[in-house]
């Protein structure tokens, strides 16, 4: 019987035997799967779980807030705000392979959780608190498990940050109660838990956020120039009304690749930014969204006209397979 309903006291059931009356943390995204994961926690084992957002500077605008906002308004839930900016851009820096890039990301998500793990010790010591906080509750899906080579007999295409990017001597216990389904059914139980609509509405955006999304090294300018064409090409999908119809529109810098323009008085020798509208059902396959192409063009002469060092806007018509949906 697969209904939201059950599968929640399944899965709440399972949490509160995994964790018995130890404390829990959860590292919060902003996106669906660590809330409805969080949420599902906090119904089992209630105010044993503190939820950690992590600033690692690889976010799009405004993400911080709407978390800060949103999901603890909603939920009444402890959160831990830590700013790993300048770690994560120090441990990214000279690096352009893309698996390597995951592998950090992901190895120093875990840094900082288990940094913060400590210090919520420390500060607790004189509470009933006991002295480790030994779980770690992550919102893996069933498609993050099989990319990453997790599933029978299947290829490890990428190393998503919560599964294959996690490094060997990481001592948390994970709580993955999301881990065999898929983002449809993730967010009908979200909805059934209560988690607000404009969180388990939202679009997918992956854990390394934009660190894969700049083709090259990832640097605070590069960063800078693509969270400012991603907040246009954002703000002009939501305007035409289409953000139900596409699944997700990831935004791609060509960092390392440069063309000849003319924009104002003269010659430019910019990057070119990538637009990946999908669509899909499950992100294990997807297709190309035809989006308007009188879309396309007030996105492109925004962008070109509005974010300095871009001068090309190039549309990605490949479904997914072959191309996968983020190009690293
Ligand atoms: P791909 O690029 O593999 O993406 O077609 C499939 C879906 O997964 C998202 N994605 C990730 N999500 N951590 C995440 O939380 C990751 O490391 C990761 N890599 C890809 C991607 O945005 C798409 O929705």
């Amino acid at each position: 019987d697969w209904s939201p309903a059950s599968i929640i006291d399944e899965q709440v059931a399972r949490i509160r035997e995994q964790i018995g009356e130890d404390e829990v943390i959860c590292g919060l995204s902003g996106g669906v799967d660590s809330a409805v994961a969080a949420a599902l926690v906090q119904r089992a084992v209630g105010e044993r779980l503190t939820c950690v957002f992590v600033d690692h500077g690889l976010l799009r605008q405004d993400e911080r807030r709407q978390v800060e906002e949103d999901y603890v308004k909603a939920t009444g839930v402890r959160l831990v705000t830590v700013d790993a900016r300048e770690q994560f851009l120090s441990e990214l820096a000279g690096v352009t392979d893309p698996e390597t890039k995951r592998k950090i990301i992901g190895r120093e998500f875990i840094r900082v959780f288990e940094s913060t793990a400590a210090s919520l010790v420390e500060e607790s010591k004189h509470d009933s608190v006991p002295g480790e906080i030994k779980f770690l509750v992550q919102g893996t899906l069933y498609p993050d498990v099989v990319e990453s080579g997790g599933g029978s007999g299947t290829a490890n295409i990428k190393s998503h940050h919560n599964v294959g990017g996690l490094p060997e001597d990481m001592t948390f216990e994970l709580v993955e109660p999301l881990r065999a389904l898929f983002k449809d059914e993730v967010r009908a139980i979200g909805r059934e838990l209560g988690v607000p609509e404009v969180i388990v509405a939202r679009q997918p955006f992956p854990g390394p956020g934009l660190g894969i999304r700049i083709i090259g090294e990832v640097t605070q300018d590069r960063l800078d120039l693509l969270r400012e064409a991603d907040a246009i090409v954002r703000e002009e999908l939501t305007a035409a009304g289409l953000d139900a119809q596409i699944w997700q529109c990831p935004v791609v810098l060509l960092a390392d690749v440069r063309s000849v323009g003319v924009q104002g008085d003269g010659r430019t020798y910019g990057h070119p930014i990538v637009l990946r509208p999908v669509s899909s059902e499950d992100a294990m396959t997807a297709d190309w969204t035809r989006l308007p192409y009188d879309v396309v063009a007030r996105i492109s002469n925004r962008i070109t006209n509005e974010v300095e060092g871009v001068n090309r806007v190039v549309l990605d018509v490949t479904s997914k397979p072959p191309g996968t949906i983020e190009w690293e």
